[in-house]
């Protein structure tokens, strides 16, 4: 059985090390996560997967561009204009709400008061920079990583060589003072984007369009995402963001219905035009070859991180009732642990054995891999389904005479006896084949 409520994985996640509620010992900041040990290896699997897929072809580079940036550059943007939420408040009890997201208008969703007009709310998080609160050292937390790149557009090309198609890739921290965040990680205040900029020469932008359509796509169904929970979502009329002339989501069907977590845009020459009139600087391109001048077209392709590793968690949980257990089916480049250890015993010479095969991977892969002595073995095996471990290795009497080993496998629960000189590869190959 699929998970049908988020309470359960809330859960699952807290009790097995994914992702604890931030100052928990404080009784909690409303909307914050922090990712425990197990949660913080899936989620750099989620970036070293997209920052591979992204940069390891020739046409895109990446960047780390500073969170806090020149304050004019959300002037340029657009943001301080635009970034904005309709804020209703309830006259009677006080509460907050997004307007847009009210059922029954003109009554509070909580108590049934009277609501105040709609006023609009920026999302921006504002803070000081230095010593002196004044506006004149007012500054943001970046809404999105992508200005970072627009501002860096000129710097990365020239210094690269880059030639018109080509990208610039970035994963970073991003801040929204969401009216109402909620649904576990869904949406939170502070959050991690992974984001590419494609700059395309203008009438070229659809064709690039549907290609990134389809390659993200293509990304999330290669790493083992139901075929059936993805779809994409057209942007209307009203949806579109100041920036896009066309924009795509690609949506996951949530237990909280269908949502999105990328977004794909055509933002056009909006933003390098933006910024060329708000810093006075010249940003066209100059194709060095063919001597055209032109500002590119910018085809995004905008990834939550927080996003895609809840999608990961929720399309992998599975409550396995013939065998009483719940496992993690991650795909194997997803999964936080890729093996473990488990001699059959607490006992001498199997433990100081099991301690030698388990340096003999370490040093042989670059898997995360953990060893366990304690419990009966049926436990230790439900442990490990339960955080998704696609292998388990067991060692027994035996395996001190014969030198073999039992891989046991996650989602088949076969067991299969080879010799431990072969483990090595046996894990190699089998990673490598997916399915
Ligand atoms: N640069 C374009 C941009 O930021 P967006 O659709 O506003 O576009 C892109 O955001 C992605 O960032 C979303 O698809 C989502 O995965 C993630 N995201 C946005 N707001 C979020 C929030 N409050 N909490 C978690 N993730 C968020």
């Amino acid at each position: 059985m699929a998970v049908d409520d988020l309470s359960k994985l809330v859960s699952l996640c807290k009790r097995r090390g994914f992702v604890f509620q931030s100052s928990e010992i404080y009784g909690g900041i409303n909307s914050c996560w922090d990712y425990g040990p197990l949660g913080v290896e899936l989620k750099r699997n989620i970036k070293d997967l997209w920052w591979k897929e992204m940069t390891c072809r020739s046409d895109i580079v990446g960047i780390d561009s500073s969170i806090l940036m020149h304050p004019r550059v959300w002037e340029a943007s657009g943001h301080v204009e635009n970034f904005t939420d309709p804020l209703v408040d309830c006259k009677k009890c006080r509460q907050r709400f997004r307007e847009d997201a009210i059922d029954e208008k003109g009554k509070c969703p909580a108590c049934g008061g009277e609501l105040t007009d709609a006023r609009s709310f920026n999302l921006m998080f504002k803070t000081f920079m230095g010593p002196v609160e004044d506006a004149a050292s007012t500054v943001f937390l970046r809404p999105e990583t992508a200005q970072g790149i627009y501002v860096n557009f000129l710097n990365v090309q020239t210094t690269m060589r880059m030639r018109v198609p080509f990208g610039i890739a970035q994963i970073g921290k991003a801040f929204r003072n969401e009216i109402t965040p909620g649904n576990f990680i869904f949406r939170t205040r502070e959050f991690e984007q992974m984001e590419m900029q494609f700059f395309v020469k203008p009438g070229e932008d659809d064709k690039w369009m549907e290609y990134w359509m389809n390659t993200r796509m293509d990304f999330y169904r290669r790493h083992g995402i139901t075929e059936g929970k993805l779809r994409f979502h057209q942007h209307g009329e009203g949806e579109l963001a100041h920036y896009a002339k066309v924009a795509y989501d690609i949506q996951y069907e949530f237990p909280i219905g269908w949502q999105e977590f990328e977004g794909i845009h055509n933002r056009t020459d909006f933003d390098l035009k933006r910024h060329m009139e708000y810093s006075g600087k010249n940003l066209n391109y100059t194709d060095e070859i063919s001597g055209e001048k032109y500002i590119p077209y910018i085809i995004e392709t905008s990834a939550g991180c927080d996003r895609f590793l809840l999608v990961s968690l929720v399309d992998s949980y599975w409550e396995d009732t013939e065998n009483e257990r719940i496992v993690m089916k991650f795909h194997k480049d997803l999964a936080p642990v890729k093996l473990a250890i488990l001699p059959l015993m607490k006992k001498e010479p199997l433990v100081a054995y099991a301690k030698e095969i388990y340096d003999n991977v370490y040093n042989e892969t670059d898997f995360n891999m953990q060893i366990d002595f304690t419990g009966s073995i049926g436990k230790r095996y439900r442990r490990q389904d339960e955080i998704g471990t696609p292998y388990c290795v067991t060692i027994d009497f035996e395996s001190l005479e014969d030198k073999k080993v039992t891989v046991r496998d996650r989602d088949l629960m076969t067991q299969e006896r080879i010799p431990v000189e072969s483990l090595v590869k046996y894990l190699k190959d089998n990673f490598r084949n997916q399915n």
